[in-house]
């Protein structure tokens, strides 16, 4: 299943991403704060576990998120913003890598580095800003699945119609939470009117 937050503040920023004339600093940064907003949307239901801390006034028992439960799982290289925000806010979960790249003539996927531990029983935030074809977040989640995570969460920002059908046909189970949903894809695969690539506009690559 996915959901399609509609809060202005969000939309607004994602807008402000499709601007090329940003700077990589404030592309990078104007991830984080759309994923943040992602976040809290995607965690308004998530169980609160009691702990027991030292308060000023001594020991106490006070219900909190069990961070040392959640695995924050980011695709190379684009997600790298998207990954500090999630761990900024939740410091004490677990992080993976996973390298999947893109073919430029078939636009198949493929892995080639793989940095996520066994994940039983955890819950797997998986962060990408795009879903074009879909093909790197199916292989990133048949990745986690096969390490025994017990719920999968995908925090994107833009996809197109095409790849989120065909992610959620296959995988309903995941929860998608998707800041923007565009036109279509190009005959390159690329999303239109998208962001152009995030990875080299966060990063300045060539
Ligand atoms: C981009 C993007 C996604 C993927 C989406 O990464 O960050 O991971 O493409 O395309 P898909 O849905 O058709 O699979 P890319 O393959 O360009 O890797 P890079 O950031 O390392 O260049």
């Amino acid at each position: 299943m996915y959901i399609h937050p509609t809060h202005p503040l969000l939309q607004s920023l994602v807008n402000t991403l499709r601007d090329i004339t940003l700077s990589p600093l404030v592309f990078r940064h104007t991830i984080k704060e759309i994923t943040k907003i992602l976040l809290y949307e995607s965690l308004e239901n998530f169980p609160l576990r009691s702990k027991k801390i030292t308060t000023w006034k001594g020991e106490q028992s006070v219900d909190c998120i069990d961070e040392s439960q959640i695995m924050v799982v980011s695709v190379l290289r684009a997600a790298l913003p998207m990954h500090d925000a999630v761990i900024e806010t939740l410091n004490y979960s677990i992080s993976g890598f996973l390298g999947i790249k893109r073919d430029e003539e078939t636009h198949k996927s493929h892995l080639y580095y793989d940095r996520v531990g066994e994940c039983s029983g955890k819950t797997v935030i998986l962060v990408d800003p795009m879903v074009a074809t879909g093909g790197s977040l199916s292989d990133a989640i048949e990745i986690i699945k096969k390490k025994g995570a017990s719920k999968i969460i995908s925090l994107n920002i833009i996809a197109s119609p095409e790849g989120i059908k065909s992610v959620e046909s296959v995988y309903p189970d995941v929860m998608i939470v998707i800041a923007q949903i565009d036109e279509r894809l190009d005959e390159n695969k690329f999303i239109i009117p998208g962001l152009g690539d995030a990875g080299d506009r966060a990063y300045n690559t060539l």
